[in-house]
């Protein structure tokens, strides 16, 4: 497909979820290419998915900035210097600050490992363990200024079963995480082209009615 939008990818570590992305982005119908990805962490694995790929790399490392805002302004630079659109959170270990978020608005989307309100944070899985939930799950949600809070577009439940540990619950969860994301990429860049197919840019108000429901 030409002409499609360009996403940047954050990630922090393994990334089998961009793994996921970039796969679906090489089917010739996918509405999105990945442009960037980006990891704070230098030594992320998906770095070198992605160079295996052919997908530009960019290491910003937090830990050589002053503050998060600082922090938050080399990765806006990078990802509008190479014309992403949209922002792609792929365990990304790091919070974003309200302002990068807010120039971002309904732009950004993350994957979580529960089914969100539940579990908020980091370690969901073990939280859901110690809860005693009997179903767990993963959620693409837009990205807001509060933490894991923001419009939900995609949920997958499955059992929580018995002696699962935090490690096997992960596990089986990482699996649906890597069917879904793609698939909700795929979706929510769809219906904002289709809301705006020539400019290839997203507004906020073309956003308001893009929750879906899917998989
Ligand atoms: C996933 O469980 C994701 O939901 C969480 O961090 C993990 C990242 O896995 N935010 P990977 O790096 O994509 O393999």
């Amino acid at each position: 497909m030409n002409n499609r939008l360009k996403v940047g990818v954050l990630i922090s570590g393994n990334g089998t979820n961009l793994q996921s992305l970039i796969d679906a982005a090489k089917q010739v119908n996918f509405p999105a290419e990945i442009a960037l990805v980006i990891s704070n962490n230098p030594n992320a694995f998906g770095l070198s998915r992605a160079s295996k790929a052919n997908i530009p790399i960019q290491v910003i490392d937090h830990n050589t900035f002053e503050d998060r805002e600082a922090f938050d302004r080399a990765i806006d630079t990078a990802l509008k210097k190479v014309g992403c659109k949209m922002i792609c959170l792929a365990g990304f270990m790091r919070v974003l600050s309200a302002q990068f978020v807010d120039s971002w608005p309904m732009k950004i989307i993350n994957i979580h490992p529960s089914l969100l309100p539940s579990f908020k944070g980091i370690n969901a899985q073990k939280q859901a363990i110690e809860a005693g939930v009997q179903i767990s799950g993963c959620s693409i949600h837009f990205v807001t200024s509060q933490l894991d809070s923001g419009p939900i577009i995609a949920q997958v439940a499955i059992p929580v079963l018995n002696g699962d540990t935090p490690t096997s619950l992960s596990a089986r969860i990482l699996e649906h995480e890597n069917k879904v994301y793609p698939i909700a990429l795929e979706t929510v860049v769809n219906k904002l082209l289709c809301l705006n197919p020539s400019s290839k840019s997203i507004n906020q108000s073309e956003t308001t009615d893009s929750l879906l429901s899917i998989y």
